[in-house]
């Protein structure tokens, strides 16, 4: 197909949502992107933070394609040998005890919203509370547009869900004010990233944490864009040592392929009881296989 035959017919079928740039890509190699009229691109974008092998890596396309061969799909309620494998991967890249697989970011801070949730609840009805930051992103599903401190990506879905506040990024002062025994948790990027690059201060970050043990809330980290050794470190939370209780990732840690999960520290790991919670995609095994390779590549070549 050429590039006008792609965009024309693209923009005929798919719900306008989004502002492309006319650029019809077919395959890309590396940091490189090539367009249906043969033109080479440099990738600086890399999918939003997704390739983080860049284009196409053997290792990844090997995975992928011996696992799609073998097993592709089965369900979570069996067991699979390359998923027991990717599960112990992320738990000993991230440092924490337990993990949930998803397919998305959205999904992964919704689930992970939904465990504090379900903390608060186990302490008492009230403790539902839920503190982000202005200038946040953290999905687009109706929990996670809510969580986003950013009124533009939520006008027009109201009513809102219940029960979230927003304090400036990096203001420890509003974020002190803001926190009482009612709130389950602090939601923050470490980094924030599709708001604006804003990089807060160690003090706070140790702050965050310091207030949730005090009000008995869950410091929450969504790494979804700061995850996968973007920032020089395999986690942001590595640079200030400030662990969160929860911390979302997704994006990078498939290369490529849809994935997004979160882990958490063992002394959570029973606040969900089987069937809190699910799906029917999540921890796959070609997704699995994506995340194993992923991750032991980025570490083979360091
Ligand atoms: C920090 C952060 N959280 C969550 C998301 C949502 O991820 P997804 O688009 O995979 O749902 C994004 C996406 O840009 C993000 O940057």
């Amino acid at each position: 197909m050429d590039a006008k035959t792609i965009i024309d017919q693209t923009e005929k079928y798919y719900l306008p949502v989004f502002g492309r740039y006319q650029l019809a890509l077919t395959h890309g190699k590396g940091c490189k992107l090539y367009d249906a009229d043969g033109n080479e691109y440099l990738d600086f974008l890399a999918g939003i933070a997704v390739n983080s092998l860049g284009h196409a890596h053997p290792a990844l396309v090997k995975a992928i394609s011996e696992q799609a061969a073998k097993l592709m799909h089965c369900s979570n309620i069996y067991y699979t040998d390359i998923q027991a494998k990717a599960v112990k991967e992320i738990i000993e890249t991230t440092g924490f005890d337990r993990v949930f697989l998803a397919n998305s970011g959205a999904e992964a801070n919704e689930g992970a919203i939904k465990l504090a949730r379900k903390y608060g609840h186990q302490k008492n009805e009230g403790k539902y509370r839920i503190i982000t930051a202005v200038h946040s992103f953290h999905g687009r599903t109706m929990m996670t547009v809510t969580a986003t401190g950013q009124p533009k990506y939520q006008q027009g879905y109201e009513p809102l869900p219940a029960g979230f506040d927003y304090v400036p990024y990096g203001d420890l002062e509003a974020l002190r004010e803001a926190m009482d025994e009612d709130v389950c948790c602090v939601l923050l990027e470490p980094i924030q990233g599709e708001g604006g690059v804003h990089v807060p201060s160690d003090t706070y970050l140790h702050e965050a944490r310091l207030l949730c043990d005090k009000y008995d809330a869950l410091l929450v980290f969504d790494e979804i864009q700061t995850g996968v050794a973007r920032t020089g470190k395999w986690f942001a939370y590595m640079h200030s040592g400030v662990k969160p209780d929860i911390m979302t990732f997704a994006k990078g840690i498939g290369g490529g392929f849809p994935v997004g999960g979160f882990v958490v520290t063992e002394w959570l790991a029973h606040v969900f009881k089987p069937g809190d919670h699910g799906g029917t995609f999540g921890g796959n095994a070609l997704a699995c296989a994506a995340i194993y390779a992923t991750l032991t590549t980025i570490k083979n070549e360091n």
